[in-house]
């Protein structure tokens, strides 16, 4: 069988939307909890919004899930070295894992302090009944969990950055996921 080189276009695609979702939902989220028992002007909008780009971040991760199984991940360049291969595994499981379990900490949460959550509007079913005790784990997950994903997304892209300016041509593994490289 060939070797793939890059990524195919549907991963290409899934990566970067969902990069330009969760980079947002992370910041906006921190500033959230600053403006959670103030007055600050859009705060219901802002709450709505980021449940709303969570939720949609769930049936994306869905998608993405399904479209690593199908199209396969292209192997790492050889001429990086082994524990630099194994790190970014690690990182890249470590990532699909945070994608699962921060939006779902989320919904989990608002659905226990008795909230609903809605999706641009439209109510989402509960996954969960009201439950304080659980509330306040379910906000320690997405808390911790959090900071978590900004450590792994931020090595993340430092890599990324190493190996694009300080190494090797053929380790430029951003061209692999890059949409404006065949
Ligand atoms: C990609 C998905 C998501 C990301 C990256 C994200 C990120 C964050 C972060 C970093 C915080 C600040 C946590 C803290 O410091 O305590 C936060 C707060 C919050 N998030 Fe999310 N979130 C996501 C999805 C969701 C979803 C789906 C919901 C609900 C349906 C939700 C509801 C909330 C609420 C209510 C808060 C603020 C208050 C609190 O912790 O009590 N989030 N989010
Ligand atoms: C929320 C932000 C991000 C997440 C969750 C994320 C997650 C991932 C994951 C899981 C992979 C493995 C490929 C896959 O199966 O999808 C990947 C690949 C990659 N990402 Fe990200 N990414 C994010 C943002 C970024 C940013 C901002 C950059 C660069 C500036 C970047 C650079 C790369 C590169 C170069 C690869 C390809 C690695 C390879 O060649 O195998 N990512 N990313």
């Amino acid at each position: 069988m060939s070797k793939i080189t890059t990524y195919h276009i549907s991963s290409k695609l899934i990566h970067w939307i969902m990069a330009i979702i969760i980079i947002p939902q992370l910041i906006i989220g921190l500033y959230m909890v600053q403006i959670l028992a103030s007055d600050a002007p859009f705060r219901s909008t802002i709450y709505s919004l980021h449940k709303s780009f969570g939720v949609l971040a769930i049936g994306l991760i869905f998608y993405r899930i399904i479209n690593k199984i199908i199209n396969r991940t292209p192997p790492l360049p050889n001429s990086l070295a082994k524990w630099q291969i194994i790190c970014a595994k690690i990182v890249h499981y470590k990532l699909y894992l945070l994608m699962v379990l921060m939006p779902f900490s989320g919904y989990l949460m608002s659905n226990s302090y008795g909230y609903p959550v809605k999706f641009f509007g439209f109510t989402m079913p509960y996954l969960t009944q009201k439950n304080y005790q659980m509330a306040g784990f379910y906000s320690n997950c997405h808390k911790y969990i959090g900071y978590l994903f900004f450590t792994l997304i931020a090595i993340h892209i430092l890599a990324a950055m190493k190996h694009r300016f300080f190494d090797l041509k053929e380790n430029n593994v951003l061209a692999r996921i890059s949409l404006f490289n065949k």
